[in-house]
């Protein structure tokens, strides 16, 4: 293939991506969607530019207007997370937690963590940010019929391990943690706690979730592209007026990670705090009655729904089981779904141990639906199209063929100041 056919191939292939996304049922957790300005602010020339430093101090020339931008983020930030200090460089919810672990840990100290297992990030593991700051894991005992780590059980693995760090937070993650009780364990044997909301910021922030930073977190972390709907970057915020601490998390970013910081998406971000202190409430409210719209409807509908005798979620993700520990049946559903129109991914439930080929369950996410207008009516007809997919075994084309047709109603991103096309360009 020529060098230009190579080029004009990736490029029909971004528009077509976009075009399947567009057509289908996007339910990927931890994704979402850029309003108009967001991607206005990204779409610009500051994706070729530099500040190394802080507002005021940086190490380049041209550097003023992108101060105006930092600082008005830095203090949106602020009063987003209710929180007195803010770092908004760091350019993914890992390069936060890589940034953090380096802040308030160094190389052989204990940290506790839930297990990948159990719904961790991996970054929260040895293969991944835990591994690469060299530090020792300890992972917590889980509470299977609860999904959250076991309270006493936990505080009693934190009393006795003594870590340096306590880590909480989740990839799966369907409720709050139990945090108070947990920081209040971490901190009575001087282990700082650290917060990793990446998937739940959005919820955090409308005030839908937990309170981390008011619940005995040091510092929280997080991505700024899941349930907070920004370009895809991350926070670090804090609590704490111990200027030392500051002073790591920002040293942690620049010069800790990153030299550039992606200032195009810092732009985006900014936006997006803007447009999130005005909409960002009623969002946060709408994802979280679309997941338990979903679940019940699921539920209904046949599938098992984890977590029923909790009201099956109080997140933005719904969790089902399709067959036994490491049968595969997550990774087959997952599959079927998507040649009916509805894109998912596997998940590790309790009892599953090979993440590539045994998931038996799936994990489904709302925001991205809630976002292009979707309500709890429509989580009926979601669930409707689940069981025609994967309990009837009705015909995948004409399954997505329906599917495209319903989803044509639901083209344009909301919560923001200028609604426009979810999907442009395509
Ligand atoms: C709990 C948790 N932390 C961190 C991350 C990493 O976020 P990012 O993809 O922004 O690096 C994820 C990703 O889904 C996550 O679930």
């Amino acid at each position: 293939m020529s060098s230009r056919g190579a080029a004009e191939q990736v490029l029909d292939a971004v528009v077509a991506s976009g075009r399947h996304y567009r057509d289908s049922l996007p339910m990927i957790a931890s994704e979402n969607i850029l309003s108009p300005l967001v991607r206005k602010a990204c779409d610009s020339d500051l994706h070729g530019r530099y500040a190394e430093g802080l507002p005021g101090r940086r190490y380049y020339q041209g550097c003023d207007d992108f101060d105006t931008i930092e600082e008005i983020g830095i203090g949106l930030a602020k009063r987003v997370f209710d929180c007195s200090f803010a770092n908004i460089q760091s350019t993914s919810g890992t390069v936060s937690n890589i940034g953090a672990l380096k802040a308030l840990a160094k190389p052989g100290d204990k940290i506790t963590a839930v297990s990948t297992a159990d719904g961790g990030h991996i970054s929260h593991a040895r293969m991944g940010a835990v591994g690469l700051r060299g530090l020792d894991l300890v992972t917590y005992p889980w509470d299977e019929d609860r999904m959250e780590p076991d309270i006493d059980a936990s505080c009693a693995l934190i009393r006795e391990t003594e870590p340096q760090l306590a880590l909480f937070g989740q990839s799966v993650f369907l409720f709050p943690t139990p945090l108070s009780e947990l920081s209040d364990a971490a901190h009575e044997v001087g282990a700082r706690v650290m917060y990793d909301g990446a998937h739940v910021l959005g919820l955090i922030a409308g005030g839908r979730f937990q309170d981390p930073l008011h619940e005995g977190a040091d510092v929280m972390t997080g991505s700024s592209h899941k349930t907070f709907p920004g370009p895809q970057g991350g926070f670090l915020l804090s609590n704490s007026e111990d200027q030392s601490l500051q002073k790591k998390l920002n040293n942690s970013i620049f010069p800790g990670t990153c030299s550039s910081y992606h200032l195009h998406h810092v732009a985006g971000k900014v936006v997006a705090l803007a447009e999130f202190e005005e909409f960002g409430a009623d969002y946060a409210r709408d994802i979280v009655a679309n997941a338990q719209a979903l679940g019940t409807a699921l539920s209904s509908e046949g599938f098992d729904v984890l977590a029923e005798e909790r009201g099956f979620t109080e997140s933005h993700q719904v969790l089902t089981r399709h067959g036994g520990p490491d049968s595969g049946a997550g990774m087959r559903a997952a599959q079927t779904l998507e040649d009916c129109g509805i894109i998912t991914n596997m998940n590790m439930l309790p009892g599953d141990t090979k993440a590539m080929s045994g998931p038996s369950g799936l994990r489904l996410g709302v925001p991205e639906l809630t976002r292009v207008g979707m309500g709890v009516d429509e989580m009926q007809d979601v669930a409707r199209f689940f069981a025609r997919a994967l309990i009837h075994g009705d015909d995948p084309s004409s399954v997505s063929s329906e599917v495209s047709t319903f989803k044509s109603d639901f083209q344009t991103v909301r919560y923001c100041f200028e609604e426009g096309p979810a999907y442009p360009g395509t």
